[in-house]
Order: C-alpha cells, then sequence, then structure tokens
C-alpha cells in the first residue's frame, strides 16, 4: 500500500498561496508516498494545472451529492473532476457539525465522488463528550457503517479518523487511543467490505505538526495523515512527508 499524506486548506489561501503549492510541487519530484492538496474550489483549477504531472494530486473539500441541478452555491463532483482534480473531502467534522450533516448525506456525496473517479475522503470522529462517555468507537462504527458506500475499495476510498476535540486545538490523542480507534477501523472494513478494500488508507488527523508526525506514523494501521493546519505551509508540510516516507 502507497501511504498518504492529505493537506486540507479549509477556507484559506487565494491565488497568491499558490506559491505554497509550487514550493509543496519542487520540493518532492519523485515522492515515496502519494500527497494530495485540498485547496478552496476557487484555486482547484489553477492548482490540478499546475500539479499536472507531477505530485501532489489535488483534492476538493466537499461535494453535492447530485451531478447538477438548483442547488445555489454548491459545487458536485462531476464539476470537480472537471477541474483536474482526482479527490474531495466528504463528511468533515465542520461540515458535519455547521451544516449538519448526516451519515446519509456523506454517503450520498461519497458515491457521487466514485461516479465520477473521484476518490472520496470519508472523515469520521467523535467529539470530547462522547470519548467522556466511553463512545468512541460506537460513534465511529455508526459514521463508517452510515457513510461508507458498498463500493468502497482502496483505491477510490480513503478512511480519515479525525477526533473532533483534536483539530485545531494542539491536543492529539494518546498513541494508544490512536491505534484503538485505527484498528477497529481496519477491523470494521476488513468484515463490511469486499476484499478489494482491504488495505484501504486509513488516516490520522488533527493537530498533525512536524513535531509529533513521526510518533503518529509509527502506530500500527495509520497510513497517513490529514493535514489542517500545517498543511497552509511547506515548510510545515515538507517534514510531516517526509516522516512518512521515513516509515519504510
Ligand atoms: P488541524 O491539522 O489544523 O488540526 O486540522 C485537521 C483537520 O481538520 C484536517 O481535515
Amino acid at each position: 500500500m502507497r501511504k498518504l499524506v492529505a493537506g486540507n486548506w479549509k477556507m484559506n489561501g487565494t491565488r497568491a498561496d499558490l506559491s505554497e503549492l509550487q514550493a509543496i510541487v519542487q520540493a518532492h519530484p519523485a515522492p515515496g508516498v502519494d500527497i494530495v492538496i485540498c485547496p478552496p474550489a476557487t484555486l482547484l483549477f489553477q492548482a490540478a494545472q499546475m500539479t499536472a504531472g507531477h505530485a501532489p494530486d489535488i483534492g476538493a473539500q466537499d461535494c453535492h451529492p447530485a451531478a447538477s441541478g438548483a442547488h445555489t452555491g454548491d459545487i458536485s463532483a462531476p464539476m470537480i473532476a472537471d477541474t483536474g482534480a482526482t479527490a474531495v473531502i466528504v463528511g468533515h467534522s465542520e461540515r458535519r457539525e455547521t451544516y449538519n450533516e448526516t451519515n446519509d448525506l456523506i454517503h450520498a456525496k461519497a458515491s457521487a465522488a466514485h461516479a465520477s473517479g473521484l476518490i472520496a475522503i470519508i472523515c469520521v470522529g467523535e467529539t470530547l463528550a462522547e470519548r467522556d462517555a466511553g463512545q468512541t468507537l460506537q460513534v465511529i462504527g455508526d459514521q463508517l457503517a452510515g457513510s461508507t458506500p458498498d463500493g468502497a475499495t482502496s483505491t477510490n476510498t480513503v478512511i480519515a479518523y479525525e477526533p473532533v476535540w483534536a483539530i485545531g486545538t494542539g491536543k492529539i490523542p494518546t498513541l494508544d487511543q490512536i491505534g484503538e480507534v485505527h484498528d477497529f477501523i481496519r477491523e470494521f472494513l476488513t468484515a463490511r467490505l469486499e476484499s478489494a478494500a482491504l488495505d484501504l488508507r486509513i488516516l490520522y488527523g488533527g493537530s498533525v505538526k512536524p513535531t509529533n508526525a513521526a510518533e503518529i506514523f509509527a502506530v500500527p494501521n495509520v497510513d497517513g495523515a490529514l493535514v489542517g493546519g500545517a498543511s497552509l505551509s511547506n515548510a510545515d508540510f515538507t517534514p510531516i512527508i517526509k516522516a512518512l516516507e521515513a516509515t519504510f
């Protein structure tokens, strides 16, 4: 399995910030891992052009489940594919929370991504209240069951485990806690999906930094990271990529 570092720029970045993307391109002429950058939708086309034929690949941060129609402000999976992007994040906790996105909706978005040939990066993760109540694995299991299409395979789907309380906070779970959830996700996927999903990549996300990346990547069943803040600059992102490359 080829490991993966994905960067989620969230609502950050104008054209001037494509200089950071250019720096990432130059820093990784032949990376030993897959790299995906997910800039805001306004930059998708230019980012895809800038990286054509090189790493990183480009992804979007969300898509509508329909291919087209009267959905003001939304962007469909075929539109994302048309920019040259090859992936899309679905079910990020910021969208689950702010827009009340349900597992059913995320399932539909992931299916739409697959239908357009995009890799769906499906996010799951518990809140601090859920963790404190001992519900973490139950919550993750429900999210996975509800939002992962039956047709998910290791080539069209990536799962990102992002504890809500670790996002943007500088806090991360213990390595044992990360390992427990990643093992659970692996077992869950193995039991539920076809053999084509056996080596589906499971990323950890939430306050991944150059300083903690190596220890997180050493945890079994952690196949890479989904990085927020530290993906905005090549200076922070490249050491995370190097830490993953150093794991094999
Ligand atoms: P941070 O790396 O900024 O904590 O964000 C993680 C995240 O939400 C990536 O999708």
